[in-house]
């Protein structure tokens, strides 16, 4: 007998919530965030901090916390990334300890199994009342599959066969009959099935990627792709041409992109911190490794375009960067608006001590630039536990 619990129509998750611009943190269950620095106060991604942080970012109505999937660093003094928190057990705890945020586990499909991701999805989704998110990586870095012992496919269009192969199993699970029999290019599965189902439907599902294979799979499959915003106005027409292609398909699909916060009451403080740890304490070693495996032919870039993006991976692992007094920072979040961007993630060289600030000053600002609602926990909180009181369970085929 198979049970699915259905959520009260009234329940979004908050990633649906009307906010025009929705924000989330990046990159925190990762030592040193974004940010390759070798300053004292780099991020430590230890549990504790990762609780304090999202306990923060739930109580100021931030929308989603997004985990970076990694298994091996980038070297250097630092080893960038060389501690990394899992992110299905992250997601766990994190979604056990908070209220209302969307917390999203990142997934590699070439390295985890579908039947296996479904089932810990839909875990997380009881564990959270509604409030998990699946953010799928096809994979890239090909020291981390050696490292697996996993090989990588070849070309960019094998991965995302593969992925589209994956995560047509793991839906087929969620929400498709079952058991059942699967005879693909990569899987063969028998008398299949999953359960519990997720409690919502559908799960929330980002795609991070920026080539065009990559949109394509996002346009079929994610509800935002999660992209770079090198310069805003390719990105607005890429954004035109996402949303578009999404409309033809009959499906909506936005688009989230990542920044990177140096906010203080003065642009001069914030220009000297930004100098401080992206420049004078550089983790060299790291951001190369970094540069090298994202951007293999960037040697062959000219040398000041090569200077912006050492600069740019330097500050915030390729994001875009926040610097500046408040005013200037919510300028540059108006700015990714505007370009057609839903929202984006935000990172901190020391995310804890520095979310508090951004809170204080550059949320009101946004909320009065119309880019923000203020947050009202009791309506806008409301957990899908609190929904599916009111609904009764009921029995599937
Ligand atoms: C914003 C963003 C976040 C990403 N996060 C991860 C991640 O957490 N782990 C990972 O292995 N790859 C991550 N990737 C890499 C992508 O999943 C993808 O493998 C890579 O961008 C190559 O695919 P593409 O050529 O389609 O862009 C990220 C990419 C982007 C743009």
């Amino acid at each position: 007998m198979k049970h699915v619990i259905p959520v009260s129509p009234s329940f979004q998750p908050p990633i649906r919530n009307e906010n025009k611009l929705k924000l989330g943190l990046f990159g925190p269950n990762c030592s040193g965030g974004l940010a390759p620095t070798t300053v004292p106060e780099r991020w430590r991604n230890t549990w504790e901090n990762n609780l304090a942080l999202a306990r923060m970012a739930d109580d100021a109505g931030l929308e989603f916390l997004l985990p970076i999937a990694r298994w091996i660093g980038y070297g250097g003094k630092t080893d960038f990334h060389g501690s990394v928190l899992d992110s299905m057990t992250w997601a766990a705890g994190l979604l056990a300890s908070t209220k209302h945020i969307n917390i999203f586990a990142t997934v590699h499909t070439a390295v985890h199994h579908p039947v296996v991701i479904a089932k810990q999805i839909a875990t997380l989704d009881q564990i959270g009342n509604g409030r998990v998110g699946l953010n799928v990586v096809v994979g890239w870095n090909p020291p981390e599959f050696q490292a697996l012992g996993i090989s990588l496919p070849v070309d960019r269009t094998s991965r995302y066969t593969l992925g589209q192969e994956w995560l047509d199993i793991v839906v087929k699970l969620w929400y498709g009959p079952g058991p059942f029999d699967w005879n693909g290019q990569h899987y063969q599965l028998q008398r299949v099935y999953s359960e519990p189902r997720p409690i919502v439907s559908p799960i929330p599902i980002f795609n991070a990627a920026i080539s065009a294979e990559g949109r394509e799979f996002a346009i079929r499959n994610a509800e935002y792709l999660f992209t770079a915003a090198i310069d805003l106005r390719t990105a607005r027409e890429d954004i035109r041409a996402l949303k578009a292609n999404a409309d033809k398909l009959g499906r909506r699909a936005g688009a989230l992109t990542f920044c990177y916060v140096v906010c203080r009451p003065s642009a001069k403080e914030a220009t000297e911190y930004h100098r401080y740890y992206a420049q004078q304490h550089t983790d060299h070693d790291a951001v190369d490794r970094l540069i090298d495996t994202m951007l293999p032919h960037s040697k062959t870039l000219p040398a000041t375009v090569q200077a912006i993006i050492r600069n740019n991976f330097a500050g915030g692992h390729g994001g875009r960067a926040l610097i500046g007094d408040p005013d200037m920072v919510a300028d540059g979040l108006e700015a990714i608006s505007a370009t057609g961007f839903d929202g984006t993630t935000l990172a901190f060289v020391d995310y804890a001590g520095e979310f508090p600030y951004f809170r204080d000053e550059v949320i009101p600002r946004l909320e009065r630039r119309g880019l923000r609602r203020p947050f009202r926990p009791h309506i806008d909180g409301n957990s899908a536990a609190a929904a599916t009181r009111q609904c009764a369970t009921y029995q599937t085929a």
